[in-house]
């Protein structure tokens, strides 16, 4: 999705606006200093803990961590997404999003959805006309009313039943395979979804993305869903979001997730609309932060069995990166044998009602499992506990909540909360080697290492000054002599230095942008939020030092290659030249 926007106008918008009035528009910031500080946001708080900076365009909370540039801030302040985001942004500065370089994007995205559109428009006018159908949904309890709330519809047995939709009109066939509805097989097509009641599943904006289809009869395969396709993201998408945001029009209470299609739409009939399942995939972080955008609260619902257990520890693993203040998530554990629908079916909306609100907190089923199996009254059970503890912990951002688990796990392994901060390997600035010497030792024991996770702590802090102090770049003359170096880490510093190069005066939280949606961006927004507390001319030199090993290091490695070869054959006169020019130049 981000990609539809141009990055160039990313750019031109993020040097457009200021974050200082991005964020000063929406809370009371004083200045203090070259940085500005107000009440977070983001959680409760008397003394301001909310920072931001106006020459690094980012802003981050001491109390609860929260940071990010200025689209962050409006994602997470407005609960919007990253191109709403950019829309709201654009607006606020007078600019007009350019579609021009994504236009082919955006136009097949738009055929591709007027295509699901027609087609479950096309689902729900056949649903009538089959009376095995209406039997069947009858046989459910589904009245006809919810069923048109959620554009139920039906695809018939026919192996060409959207014909249709392709024959006389504009959509091809190829159009039809990419929207996932017809399968192409040896040069044979034919429709994905036959005799099979239809679900149409909408985005949050309303569009139609995909379809889930449920078998009448004893189908092997229950339920057929959309393959993946431009428009449709298993992972990323709610189904029944859309429909309990239009059912609600004030901003959801709570969001309850469930299983399956038929749990959404049941709880719905009984008057509990705030409800959407996943689309038979384990929840991902994404879809909580989708909700999250939403609502402050979550109800998981679960099987009671084992395999719901898993799945709730799942789905807990999953929201702790989110775990802010001012969120809660629960579990409720269902009686054996029953799903939702089954359940309010057989009781009622009030008793679902009572069993929503004894659903357990996440720090209580937290605490649970991580108690579960292991004996704290021996030493080994407690390192088992503050060890995975730990790691859970790390997963989270700091803030009340954070505390309360360290404080709960601290109590369980009998110690106290300091000793369990101790426990951290925490890679702070002075960690690193100081001299020349001893850094060169770490990175060569890392060129040996085979554990490429790491990445060395002067590489680390390469990259923070870079981040923090961009303009220092123009110390770094050339990087083709160190780009072979094989140290993890080296390709995050080799595209920052190529980036500042190219782009004078950028902000951090321009910077940052350059790495958003991917992996890497947990790691450089912790060094963002690390501010070296160094002179910048120290700061300086230290780059030129790295960089200065880094080429050091790489030449070292040329001449060893080619002293190996020389050992068993003659170097040819090219070689040879290198290989004295080499030694020479690392003389100096
Ligand atoms: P369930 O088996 O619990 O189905 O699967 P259900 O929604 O309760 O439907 P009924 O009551 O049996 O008719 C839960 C969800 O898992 C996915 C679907 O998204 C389903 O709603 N699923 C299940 C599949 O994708 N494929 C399958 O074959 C089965
Ligand atoms: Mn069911």
């Amino acid at each position: 999705m981000s990609k539809i926007i141009p990055q160039n106008f990313i750019d031109d918008l993020l040097s457009k606006v200021d974050i200082v009035d991005i964020v000063g528009s929406r809370i009371k910031l004083r200045r203090t200093g070259s940085n500005l500080v107000g009440l977070c946001p983001f959680h409760t708080e008397k003394t301001p803990s909310f920072t931001v900076s106006q020459s690094k365009q980012f802003f981050h909370c001491f109390g609860c961590n929260a940071h990010g540039n200025t689209i962050g801030f409006v994602m997470q302040f407005e609960r919007l997404s990253f191109v709403e985001a950019i829309e709201n942004l654009a607006t606020q500065a007078g600019l007009t999003i350019p579609r021009a370089s994504g236009y082919h994007d955006k136009v097949r995205y738009n055929e591709l959805y007027q295509i699901t559109e027609k087609t479950s428009a096309f689902f729900e006018q056949q649903l009538p006309r089959s009376s095995r159908a209406i039997n069947y949904l009858k046989s459910r309890g589904l009245t006809g009313e919810i069923c048109k709330k959620f554009k139920v519809g039906y695809a018939t047995s026919d192996w060409e039943n959207l014909r249709s939709i392709y024959s006389s009109s504009p959509i091809t066939k190829q159009h039809m395979i990419t929207a996932g509805l017809l399968v192409n097989k040896e040069n044979k097509t034919y429709s994905r979804f036959r005799d099979r009641i239809m679900f149409p599943i909408h985005d949050t904006r309303g569009h139609i993305i995909g379809f889930g289809g449920r078998a009448i009869d004893n189908d092997p395969a229950k339920y057929l869903n959309s393959p993946e396709t431009p428009i449709f993201h298993k992972g990323e998408e709610l189904y029944g979001l859309y429909e309990a945001k239009k059912a609600d029009r004030s901003s959801l209470k709570s969001i309850i997730v469930v299983e399956g299609y038929l749990d959404v739409i049941a709880l719905a009939q009984f008057g509990v609309t705030n409800v959407v399942a996943t689309l038979g995939t384990a929840i991902s972080t994404k879809q909580i932060q989708l909700m999250l955008r939403n609502t402050s609260e979550i109800v998981f619902c679960f099987d009671g069995d084992q395999a719901g257990r898993a799945a709730a520890w799942r789905a807990l693993e999953n929201s702790l990166p989110l775990m802010r203040d001012g969120i809660q998530i629960k579990f409720l554990f269902l009686p054996e044998a029953h799903d939702p629908d089954s359940l309010i079916r057989k009781e009622s909306k009030e008793k679902f009602i009572k069993r929503l609100e004894s659903a357990i907190p996440l720090s209580d089923f937290f605490m649970k499992q991580l108690a579960y199996n292991v004996n704290i009254n021996t030493i080994d059970g407690k390192a088992k506990l503050t060890k995975t503890g730990k790691e859970l912990l790390k997963k989270m951002p700091q803030g009340i909540f954070h505390q309360l688990l360290s404080s709960k796990i601290a109590e369980l392994a009998n110690i106290n909360v300091e000793e369990l901060k101790n426990y951290d390997f925490s890679q702070s600035w002075t960690a690193a080697p100081t001299n020349q010497q001893a850094k060169k030792e770490e990175l060569s024991n890392q060129l040996k290492s085979t554990n490429k996770a790491v990445i060395p702590i002067i590489i680390q802090n390469t990259i923070n000054i870079l981040l923090h102090h961009p303009e220092l770049v123009c110390h770094i003359d050339d990087t083709s002599d160190i780009k072979n170096i094989k140290i993890s880490g080296i390709d995050i510093l080799l595209e920052l230095i190529i980036l500042l190069k190219n782009q004078q005066n950028i902000s951090m939280g321009a910077i940052l942008e350059y790495w958003r949606d991917r992996e890497e961006l947990e790691f450089l927004n912790k060094l963002a939020c690390k501010e070296p507390i160094i002179p910048k001319d120290i700061l300086k030199n230290e780059l030129i030092d790295i960089i200065q090993l880094l080429k050091q290091l790489e030449r070292e490695k040329a001449i060893q290659l080619l002293l190996a070869k020389a050992a068993t054959q003659k170097l040819n006169p090219e070689e040879r030249k290198e290989l004295q020019h080499l030694i020479e130049t690392s003389k100096k």
